[in-house]
């Protein structure tokens, strides 16, 4: 089976803490998460993970221990940004704020619209989460919500790109499609935007340009540590992705303890260095 038939859209975000506690509190308090699983491992020593979810978006909350000096010291990743879908944009912001959220310094302002993303525009606000990591909520204006209101669960995963045709073409070769272009204009220059599609997941890629593609280079994983993808069987996937050529960082498959009956990983590096996990929740 190639890769791209054994991978099955998005499964979690991965985002690193130094307080497990804390940021679960303020996933639930401030943007209406629900944590659905919880459990402490040893894996390179004591791993505490929560799984929290809002419809369909995930994230994995872990605490490593020893690691929080390491996690506090990231800054901003390849991994940018993730956007949570608002129908109803301007009442989603006012309660984040309302809840005492803060703008990210990407938005300072509050509310942009984004003319030239999509046919008819976007408009996104984006906020700082509780390990710094960067949440937009994003109403696409092409996008009939219909009646509904309050956050959707995904809207998108940002990724900031040195090579949009190169980027998009790997991720064609994971079994994404391209949905969609724009592009923005900014200090540094025109960035070029590509979306591309699995299973409903999009990520949004940026290409850099200036001085901002310079400092790409010395992003790294930021706050936002890697996005997991779902596959029918890792096994085959392993050994796919080694055949394949891609950057596999495991020597070995890994599982953990994780839910029912465990789950199998591993983890692929992205053009730009971005931590793809592809992970098989096992139902057996
Ligand atoms: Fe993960
Ligand atoms: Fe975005």
């Amino acid at each position: 089976m190639k890769l791209s038939e054994n991978i099955m859209g998005v499964q979690h975000l991965g985002i690193p803490t130094a307080d497990l506690s804390g940021s679960v509190v303020w996933y639930e308090e401030n943007l209406g998460f629900q944590k659905f699983y919880e459990k402490t491992v040893w894996s390179d020593g004591k791993l505490n993970a929560a799984f929290l979810k809002l419809k369909d978006l995930v994230i994995e909350l872990y605490e490593q221990a020893g690691s929080g000096q390491e996690i506090l010291s990231r800054g901003d990743g390849i991994l940018d940004h993730y956007a949570i879908d608002a129908p109803d944009f301007d009442n989603c912001c006012q309660r984040a704020e309302a809840k005492g959220l803060r703008f990210h310094a990407s938005t300072p302002k509050g509310a942009v619209r984004y003319e030239n993303i999509g046919p008819k525009g976007v408009r996104g606000a984006n906020y700082v989460g509780p390990n710094q990591e960067v949440i937009e909520l994003c109403h696409n204006c092409s996008i009939n919500y219909g009646y509904r209101t309050g956050l959707q669960g995904w809207s998108h995963l940002a990724i900031k790109v040195s090579n949009l045709q190169a980027s998009i073409s790997f991720y064609e070769n994971l079994g994404f499609s391209k949905a969609g272009e724009g592009y923005l204009d900014t200090p540094d220059g025109r960035l070029y935007i590509g979306f591309v599609d699995n299973h409903g997941f999009q990520l949004e890629l940026i290409q850099l340009t200036g001085a901002g593609l310079e400092k790409l280079k010395s992003r790294g994983n930021g706050r936002i540590d890697h996005v997991a993808l779902s596959v029918k069987d890792a096994k085959e996937a392993f050994y796919e992705a080694k055949k394949s050529g891609c950057h596999v960082l495991d020597l070995f498959l890994k599982e953990l303890p994780f839910f029912e009956h465990g789950i199998r990983y591993f983890t692929i590096l992205g053009p730009d260095g971005e931590k793809i996990e592809l992970n098989q929740i096992r139902s057996w």
